[in-house]
This record gives structure tokens, sequence and C-alpha cells, in this order.
């Protein structure tokens, strides 16, 4: 096979690799796009149950988590959400802010994906979809790439090929093969806003299905105040996905499971009733999980009959329920991966690799992890644009 020049090769056809081939092709730069499944942007697709929560109002550094944790802040500053945001609206793109700061499409993330394709086709990047990797060297002034459909030598070369999260969609490991061929460190990788799963002793069975606010917190990160959904094999919903990314196996987490007020005064006032201990407590959670959370610990009884230590005991572990996770769901269920390419590795205001000029690495297969609520899909939008700026 020939070998063809172009600037820049992008590996990844995501989020970060779209927006990258636009900035670079824009730019006038030649671009090739290559992507080895022939759908594109399949995460783009089901993301925000199928509106895409394209980027968050609050989006800042500590929103990520990172070895480095200042690495985010040069590519969320030079290309920032109210960029992306200006950017959906020039696209006429109807969005609606959520909570939190998290906005949405109104109608579909198909628009997202309409978007960066206009803005990749309207610098002329060459689409190559359904096309594998052979095989990466670098070479004088650059790289060679070898494809299933042509070999390219390249000046730039950005890798955007995403983390490991949902295998069936495409996600593979292929960008920290290529940065460990490369030399660069690779922080440890896990699931990430993934839901955890708890041994069956310390799940109680009639919780599944019931959702309720709570403050969730794992052992070394901050507390979530939000929805906690009980499942069949754990926990779930926006307050333990968020916690997931700071949890490792065989840490505990804490939920208080009555934020914001206090069971104890509530049990004071009923402590003389008939009242019995669940139908006390469904004021304030629903009637099923306050029967069932109850049954685990005490009998059920009317409140003048309990001891104000078992009383105290129901108290303690509503606000401060302590579990060891017996696991998570996996990459199979995970949002995204935490860890990747190290980010000591690369030059924060280029996402260039310090010591292999003209490589670059943006998206989720580097060691940054936004919270739930937008900010993934930023720091692709932020990476990309900054490795287009400089390939
Ligand atoms: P992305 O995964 O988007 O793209 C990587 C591309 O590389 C893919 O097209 C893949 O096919 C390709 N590729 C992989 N290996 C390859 C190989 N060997 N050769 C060639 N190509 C290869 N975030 C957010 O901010 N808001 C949200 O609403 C959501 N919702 C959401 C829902 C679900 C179900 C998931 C799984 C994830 C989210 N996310 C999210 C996270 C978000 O989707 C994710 O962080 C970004 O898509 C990451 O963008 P990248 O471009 O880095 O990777």
């Amino acid at each position: 096979m020939a070998e063809q020049e172009i600037d820049v090769v992008v590996i990844g056809a995501g989020a970060a690799g779209m927006m990258a081939a636009a900035t670079a092709s824009q730019r006038g730069r030649g671009v090739a796009l290559i992507d080895h499944s022939e759908r594109l942007a399949e995460k783009i697709r089901i993301s925000g149950g199928g509106r895409c929560n394209f980027t968050n109002t609050q989006t800042a550094a500590d929103r990520y988590l990172s070895r480095n944790p200042h690495f985010c802040k040069s590519a969320l500053a030079q290309y920032s959400q109210h960029d992306f945001l200006e950017l959906v609206n020039r696209y006429q793109i109807a969005w609606h802010e959520k909570k939190l700061g998290q906005l949405f499409c109104d109608d579909s993330a198909q628009d997202i994906i309409d978007l960066l394709k206009a803005e990749c086709d309207a610098g002329g990047t060459l689409w190559r979809m359904g096309t594998s990797i052979a095989s990466v060297e670098q070479v004088a002034g650059g790289f060679t790439v070898r494809s299933s459909r042509e070999h390219w030598r390249c000046q730039s070369l950005i890798i955007a090929s995403g983390g490991l999260s949902i295998p069936p969609i495409g996600a593979t490991g292929f960008g920290y093969d290529l940065a460990r061929q490369f030399g660069l460190a690779i922080v440890p990788t896990a699931p990430a806003l993934v839901p955890l799963t708890f041994d069956p002793k310390d799940l109680y069975g009639e919780l599944a299905g019931v959702s309720l606010d709570c403050e969730a917190r794992a052992e070394n990160g901050p507390a979530f105040r939000e929805n906690v959904l009980f499942t069949h094999k754990g926990v779930s919903g926006p307050a333990i996905l968020q916690i997931s990314s700071y949890w490792s196996p065989g840490e505990t987490i804490a939920l208080d499971l009555l934020p914001g007020r206090d069971a104890r005064q509530l049990f004071e006032e009923a402590k003389r009733s008939d009242a019995l201990l669940p139908n006390v407590l469904a004021d304030w959670l629903p009637k099923r999980f306050a029967q069932a959370f109850c049954a685990a610990l005490v009998d059920i009884r009317p409140m003048k009959q309990y001891r104000p230590a078992e009383l105290e005991q129901v108290a303690a572990r509503l606000h401060d329920w302590q579990v060891v996770p017996c696991g998570s769901q996996g990459y199979k269920k995970a949002e995204v991966t935490r860890g990747g390419v190290d980010t000591n590795a690369l030059q924060s205001k280029t996402l260039a690799a310090r010591n292999v000029p003209g490589l670059y690495f943006v998206g989720e297969v580097v060691d940054v992890t936004g919270w739930l609520g937008g900010y993934n899909f930023q720091w692709a939008w932020s990476s990309g644009w900054v490795a287009g700026s400089h390939a």
C-alpha cells in the first residue's frame, strides 16, 4: 500500500476526536479522522438518556479527578463551557438546564453529533469510519499510521480513543497501549460513575426500587447530595455514581439517608406515642424503605416501647449508614474510566506529549475524569480544541 501524506491523523471519532479534527481542519490542516466503529459517536448518542448533557455551567477544575488536579485548568480556560454553548447556539440547537448547571439538548443527542460532523466537514476533514489501526510508528518529522484502508504519514497524531467503558459500542484500550508504546506512564484505570454492588447480607431485600434524597460520601472524596436508588444488586443513582469515582475496593461508603434533618429530634417528639417506628419515619422516608430499614435493626414496636439506646441506634444508622460495597458493576455499566495517560507526560497548554514531538492525547484517555453532569463532555471539547489548535 502506498503511503499518503497528511498533516494530522486523529484516532477516535468520538467527542474529543471530532472536536480536535474540526479545529485542526478549520485552521487549514489536512486531517484524517479514523475510527474502527462504523457508527459515529455512539457515546454521544446514548448520553444523557438520549439528550446529551453536553456541558455544565459550573465547569471548573475542582469538578475533575486527576493525579494532577491543576492539569485541566489550562484547556478548560482556553475553550470553556461558554465557548461550547456559543457553538450550540450558533447551530440553533434548543437546550435547557436541568439541575446543578447541567445543560441538555431539548430534542436529541443527535443534534450534537450533527454539529460536530458539520464542523469537521467545514474544515474538509477526511472521514475514515470502520477503519482499524494496524500499527503506529514514529519516523523523522512525524509518524506512520498503518490502517486497514491506507497508510498515512503525518506530522501530528492525536489520540482520542476514549476509555474502557461500554465495550460493545467500541471502547478499547488502544490509547493506553499506544501511550505505553511511546513510553508514557498510565495512571491505573478503574470504572467510574458506576453503580456499586453490596453483599446481599448488607442490603435489605425489600429496598430494591426505592429512590431517596441522600448525602453520600466515599472515604477519600467530597459528599454529594443527590438521589440514591436501591437496586437488586446494590446502589445506584446520581449520588452513588458521583462517589463511585472516589471509591476503591475495600473502602467504606457512608450514606446520610436524612440529610438536613434530625432523626433524633423526630424520635424525641414521638417517643411517647403508640405509633409504630416505621410509621413515624414514613413522614420523611418511603414507607417500604422505613419498614425494611428499621426491621433490620430492631423489632417493630410502638414508639413508647423502645429504650433510648434502640432509637439512638436507628437514628445513628439513618444518618451514617456505613457499608463496604463488594464491588462495582464494572466497565459494562460505567459512564467513564478513571485514570489513564499520566498528565505528567503531557503539556497542559497543548496536550502534547512532552517527550514525543507531534503526539497528542485528548478526552477520556487522559487521566482527567469529570463528575457526573456534563463535565466529561466539556473536558472532551476543551482538550480536543486545544490539541486541534496546536497539532
Ligand atoms: P469517546 O468514547 O466518545 O470516543 C472514542 C472513540 O474512539 C470511539 O468512537 C471509539 O469507537 C474509538 N476507538 C476506540 N478504540 C479504537 C481503536 N482501537 N481504533 C479506532 N478507534 C477506536 N458525559 C457527559 O459529559 N454528559 C453525559 O450526558 C454523559 N452521558 C453518558 C452516558 C453513558 C451511558 C456513557 C457510557 C457515558 C456518558 N458520558 C457523559 C461520558 C462521555 O460519553 C465520555 O466521557 C466522552 O464520550 C469521552 O469522549 P472521548 O472522545 O474521549 O471518547
